[in-house]
């Protein structure tokens, strides 16, 4: 690690009281979900048009739901010490919210109050055609079953997360414009930082005048625009930075 850069880091932080975090799929790395890309990454083995794509759902929503035998670990998975951080933090005062891209449930399981999910969540099923609800649990055991709703036999059974070629949340994306714009420092943590418009937050940020810290185990486009770059594992870096912060 780092250490350096972890004062730096810690340095900026002592100096707010308002930071932001956003966080992608490599804070949850060490929960053991999978990240999309990079070192096995699911894009290696999946292809995201087939299987996260709303063109895809609408051609065979079957390919979604095998695919999702791969995301059910999220509902088995437990927060790691870099979630907690990030709680600890928000109860501490210093960080003011939590946007993430992930739909894994993690930060709110960790202790996170102000969770803004950008790309939805696993929570809710929805039937597209009769609009009745299930659990992420129930509409597994129904697809693998059956392949289609109980009660209108469609089997357009979709969870409420953003696929592509569909539009983020609006209200959901202006809050998270917004908290980007009124932060003084912004960290971005596991994120590849490739996917639009999500990617946008940190130069947003930027300028306004935030300061940004970026925590990454690979290097990621644009990251030297970033003040402090820790580079490695969320799980090991964020207590790290808690503890330097209290001191
Ligand atoms: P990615 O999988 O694109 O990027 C994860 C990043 O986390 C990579 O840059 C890794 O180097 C890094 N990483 C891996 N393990 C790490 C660890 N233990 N600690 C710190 N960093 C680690 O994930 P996202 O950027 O979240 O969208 O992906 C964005 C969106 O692309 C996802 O929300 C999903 C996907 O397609 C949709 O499905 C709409």
């Amino acid at each position: 690690m780092d250490t350096e850069a972890l004062y730096r880091a810690a340095h900026l932080l002592k100096k707010t009281q308002h930071a932001v975090a956003l966080t992608g799929a490599g804070v949850s790395v060490e929960s053991g979900i999978p990240p999309f890309r990079g070192r096995g990454g699911l894009w290696e083995r999946y292809d995201p048009e087939k299987v996260a794509s709303l063109r895809g759902f609408r051609r065979d929503p079957g390919a979604f739901w095998e695919f999702a035998q791969t995301l059910m670990g999220p509902m088995e998975a437990q927060p790691n010490p870099g979630h907690e951080a990030l709680a600890c933090l928000e109860e501490r005062g210093l960080l003011q919210a939590v946007l993430t891209q992930n739909i894994d449930g993690l930060h709110q399981k960790a202790g996170s109050q102000k969770v803004l999910e950008l790309h939805g969540s696993l929570e809710q099923v929805y039937c597209l055609h009769c609009g009745l609800e299930f659990s992420w649990s129930e509409a597994l055991k129904i697809m693998a079953d059956k392949g289609q709703c109980q009660d209108c036999a469609s089997p357009y059974l979709k969870p409420d997360i953003v696929f592509f070629g569909e539009a983020l949340p609006e209200d959901v994306l202006q809050a998270a414009f917004w908290e980007a714009r009124n932060c003084e420092v912004f960290l971005v943590i596991g994120s590849s930082l490739e996917v639009y418009p999500v990617a946008q937050l940190p130069a947003v940020a930027r300028d306004e005048g935030a300061k940004t810290i970026l925590i990454n185990r690979d290097r990621v486009f644009g990251e030297r625009e970033f003040d402090v770059i820790l580079r490695g594992n969320a799980k090991t870096i964020l207590p790290r930075l808690l503890e330097l912060w209290e001191s």
